[in-house]
Order: structure tokens, then sequence, then C-alpha cells
């Protein structure tokens, strides 16, 4: 029998009168709620030094560690979503953070929520509330129009000197590396990882949770669907690459 999210809080108000807050396992905090969604994160939770809870699937049987309760369900993103909206339903999300010397167009966005869908198993979908924030570092520049979204549990990150030109999205918890520039109409999918000093050209779109290595320039309308761990020229859709980096290409 699947239930409805307010049987879903009355099953779990027990654990939220325990634990206060909800966090991303990347980053656990002590008294938080978290969840995973396979049993890769295993030895993670087995090291764990402080009372966590955590949903997990029925893969992850047990855990050598005391110090954290496993809540068992078929649908760990799913429950611990609702939990988290609930938990969360009357606290601001974290305030942004901007370095002193940074140039931001007023009519940039910082910090508004992406999308972040958690299936039901009627096929409707829940919007994990975004509790993270923007940390804007030194020198960094946002161009007219763009947006900047906040991360759900762990920040989204401009890092020092780098370029948002206008109309660019930066997706929810994406980082965006020193000195790299993201060319006007680029989209960069949450939980993206941009190197230092890459170039993202013109409308180029950069598929959700892709690292991409330092040093790497990517063509205009062009499509990156997978990690690139070589730093070089890549192009086209999806890319591939072209030639070596060149870090003076657009002055030539
Ligand atoms: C990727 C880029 C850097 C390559 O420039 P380049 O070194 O002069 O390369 P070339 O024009 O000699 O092209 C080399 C090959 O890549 C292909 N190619 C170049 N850019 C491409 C792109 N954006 N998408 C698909 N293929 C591309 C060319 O067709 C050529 O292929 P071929 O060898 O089969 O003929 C350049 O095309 C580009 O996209 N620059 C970014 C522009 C931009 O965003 N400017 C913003 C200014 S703020």
């Amino acid at each position: 029998m699947n239930l409805d999210d307010g049987q879903i809080i009355e099953k779990y108000g027990n654990i939220m009168d325990k634990y206060f807050r909800t966090c991303s396992l990347m980053y656990p905090c002590p008294l938080s709620i978290s969840f995973v969604r396979s049993l890769k994160w295993l030895p993670m939770i087995d090291k764990i030094p402080f009372d966590m809870c955590i949903f997990v699937p029925p893969s992850i049987a047990k855990t050598s560690n005391e110090k954290v309760t496993l809540i068992h369900s078929d649908m760990p993103e799913f429950e611990f979503t609702i939990c988290h909206n609930y938990m969360n339903r009357y606290l601001h999300p974290k305030l942004n953070v901007f370095a002193i010397d940074v140039n931001i167009h007023a009519s940039a966005i910082v910090g508004c929520d992406g999308v972040h869908p958690v299936y039901a198993p009627d096929g409707t979908f829940i919007h994990t509330k975004h509790m993270s924030y923007v940390d804007v570092k030194s020198k960094v520049c946002i161009g007219a129009g763009a947006t900047i979204q906040r991360g759900v549990l762990l920040p989204t990150i401009l890092d020092e000197g780098c370029y948002i030109d206008t109309l660019c999205n930066i997706g929810h918890q994406a980082i965006i590396g020193k000195y790299s520039i993201i060319a006007s109409g680029a989209i960069i999918g949450g939980s993206c990882i941009i190197g230092d000093h890459c170039f993202v050209g013109l409308n180029a779109t950069i598929k959700n949770g892709v690292h991409i290595c330092d040093n790497v320039i990517i063509g205009q309308g062009s499509s990156v669907i997978k990690d690139i761990v070589d730093p070089g020229i890549y192009a086209g859709f999806p890319v591939r690459f072209i030639k070596p980096y060149d870090m003076y290409f657009l002055s030539r």
C-alpha cells in the first residue's frame, strides 16, 4: 500500500523529532536525516562519526555503525523528500554569499530554484525545497539576464574570477571553476562541475552531473553528455575532441 504525504509524515514523526535537519551524505551533519539511492554509499555510512538517520534502499541491509539509524524504504529519496519538505516548511533557505568585489548585472537572478522532481509511485512528482545557497567568490562577473540556481542541500559555487555571460543558466549545486567563462546562452545542468580556466561557448549545453576537468574549451552550440577528463578543445553534438587546449584561442 502506498502512503500519502500525511501518512509518511505521521510514520516518521518520531524520527523528525529526534533529528532536526536534513543534509547531503556528501557532507554529513550531526543529528540530521539523509538518504542514499544505492549500495555504493555503504562504506561511507559505516564511517559516519555522529548520530544520523539515513533512508536507504533494501539492498543496504545493515550497517556496522551503531551511530547510524537506517530506515529501509523502496523509495528512499521520495520518503526523504517528504520529510525534508516538511521539516523545512517554515524555514528560509540559507542566504547567498557574495565576495565584496563581484560585478553582477541588476537583471541577473541569483538564488532561484531549479527543477528537482522526485517521483511518487503514481507518476506525479514533488518538488524538493531548495535550502542551500549560491556562493559567489571574489572577482566573479554575472551578466544581464543570467540565472544562477541555489542548491537543494549543497551550495552552487561560482569560483574566483569566473564569468557568467548574459542569459546563461547555472543549475543547482553546479560548481564553475576559477577563471572559467560561460558564454551567452550556455546552459549548465545541475550538479555539473566545470574545472578551472575552462570556456563554454555560446549556447552550449552541459548535461546535469557532468564533470569537466581544468583547461577545456567547449565549442559554441555543442553538447556535453559525458565527463571530459583531458584538457583540450571539444565541439559537436555530442562533443568530440578537436584539438589541444589553447588558452589564447579567443584572441586568434
Ligand atoms: C570550438 C572552436 C573553439 C574551434 O575553433 P577553431 O580552433 O578555429 O577550429 P576550426 O574552426 O578550425 O574547426 C575545427 C573542426 O571543428 C569543427 N567545429 C568547430 N567548431 C565547432 C562547433 N562549435 N560545433 C561543431 N563542430 C565544430 C569544424 O567544423 C572543424 O571540423 P573539420 O575538421 O571536420 O572540418 C570554435 O569553433 C568555437 O566554437 N569557439 C567558441 C565561440 C564562442 O562561443 N564565442 C563566444 C565569444 S564570448
